[in-house]
């Protein structure tokens, strides 16, 4: 609380409301009794001005382009660290000792498995269905085998379901991926990394040695770090509203799965690469930036623009820096698709409507381009993406349900439908 207060003058009453500081970031007008006061609601369609929650995991500083978990900069995670030492911040609060990660890494190495009744889900799916619909499915379906992690109420079965989805999503993620290219499944192997035990679940096959290659490897830890929480973004706020009903974690993650498919958040990476292949070459590329430039056209640069960054997305400069990494181990320097977007950046960047708007590229942008090169097909991009998130999604699952204020999500609305009135026979209209 600071001794700040806002004023609301509505109609011929006058309210005032508290307003809250956070340790850094904007401050917040608790508009909680509004309703109760005035009998008016906010109106705030896209939540551009209302923070749903108070949070001490992830900060983002859209301006600056700064990206904090639990106050170390992304960068530095991102350089030091290895993801899971991520999820123990993100889950924990702090970095952990030599002892707590050891045993952190040894506890989500030993629940990689999953039942062996859910390869039958698998098979249930069509072979063409996208691998992002069986994730859906397959994830909700985690709740129906791990009945003994769904007591919200409980503390140690609230970690138990955590630890149990970050440590199987790589395995169902790698199965969705196999399944797909009508390969057999691979089971992990507890000798490997978190990343390079799932680059060997769905590159390895039964009749040859797969060697992990430790450049991608450490390329796949990295894409996992900066995709690990974006604080309140929309699949998180759809696990939170999920969970807030006292749904079990399973069905939540679930719904995040769902909400991150569209091509306006996760399902970008796929859009932007499928869009650097329609362009194809250096020359094509007046042609699509006018179209994003003109109002009649519906057509956007994708990897572009973000609500929240207005400047550049942190976690897109690692990415870059991760693509020229990649590409040059696998000797694909020269591929056209990474010509075509370099020129695409430096057009943007130098463009006038680009800057006016402040579209600068996103993490998207790089990391479709990798992905692709270490060999995964588009499908497959944003169930990486959910992957990763998960982490997020679970520690942010698990504030909400210990926050003491946490109530069922229930937003109101401006109704502009019809008034009241009365039902009419079939024969009399
Ligand atoms: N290309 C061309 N113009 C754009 C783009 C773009 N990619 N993004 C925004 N604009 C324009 C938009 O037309 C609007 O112009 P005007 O003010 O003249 O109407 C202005 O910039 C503001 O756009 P907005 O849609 O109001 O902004 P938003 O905050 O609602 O949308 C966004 C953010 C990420 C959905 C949007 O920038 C976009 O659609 N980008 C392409 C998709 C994409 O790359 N998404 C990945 C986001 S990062 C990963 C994640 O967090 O999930």
């Amino acid at each position: 609380m600071t001794d700040k207060s806002a004023n609301l003058v509505l109609g011929d009453k006058g309210v005032e409301f508290a307003v809250k500081s956070g340790t850094i970031g904007p401050d917040v007008i608790d508009i909680g009794s509004l309703y109760k006061q005035t009998g008016a609601f906010t109106y705030d369609p896209g939540f551009t001005s209302t923070a749903s929650c108070e949070s001490k995991i992830t900060y983002i500083d859209g301006d600056a382009g700064v990206l904090l978990h639990r106050g170390y900069p992304i960068e530095q995670l991102a350089e030091h660290g290895d993801f899971l030492e991520t999820c123990y911040l993100l889950l924990y609060g702090e970095l952990p000792s030599a002892a707590q990660k050891k045993d952190f890494d040894y506890r989500v190495t030993h629940h990689t498995m999953v039942h062996e009744q859910m390869t039958r889900f698998f098979t249930g799916f069509r072979r063409d269905a996208h691998p992002m619909a069986v994730m859906c499915g397959c994830v909700g379906a985690l709740s129906a085998f791990y009945h003994d992690s769904t007591d919200i109420t409980d503390p140690h079965q609230r970690m138990v379901a955590s630890l149990r989805m970050i440590a199987k999503m790589p395995t169902i993620a790698a199965m969705a991926y196999k399944y797909h290219v009508g390969q057999p499944f691979v089971y992990p192997k507890n000798d490997l990394d978190y990343a390079s035990n799932f680059l060997h679940m769905c590159f390895a096959v039964p009749c040859e040695e797969f060697k992990v290659n430790p450049v991608l490897a450490r390329a796949m830890d990295r894409i996992f770090i900066l995709h690990a929480d974006h604080e309140q973004n929309a699949s998180t706020s759809t696990v939170r509203l999920a969970g807030s009903s006292g749904a079990n974690p399973f069905a939540c993650i679930a719904a995040g799965i769902a909400c991150l498919w569209g091509p306006a958040h996760g399902g970008a990476n796929e859009a932007a690469l499928n869009m650097l292949a329609e362009i194809g070459s250096v020359d094509r590329i007046p042609e699509y930036v006018a179209r994003a430039k003109d109002k009649n056209d519906p057509f956007r640069l994708m990897g572009f623009g973000h609500r929240v960054y207005k400047n550049y997305d942190p976690r897109a400069k690692i990415m870059q820096k991760t693509t020229h990494e990649v590409l040059a181990e696998l000797g694909h320097k020269d591929d056209p698709m990474l010509q075509v977007a370099m020129e695409l950046e430096r057009i943007a960047l130098t463009d006038e409507y680009f800057i006016e708007k402040k579209l600068y590229p996103n993490i998207d942008f790089y990391s479709g381009i990798t992905l692709k090169a270490m060999g995964f097909p588009t499908t497959m991009f944003t169930v990486l993406f959910a992957l990763a998130r998960t982490v997020g999604w679970i520690a942010q699952w698990a504030e909400m349900i210990e926050d003491p204020q946490q109530r069922i999500g229930r937003p109101r609305q401006l109704y502009t439908g019809a008034p009241q009135r009365d039902y009419m026979p079939i024969s009399k209209r």
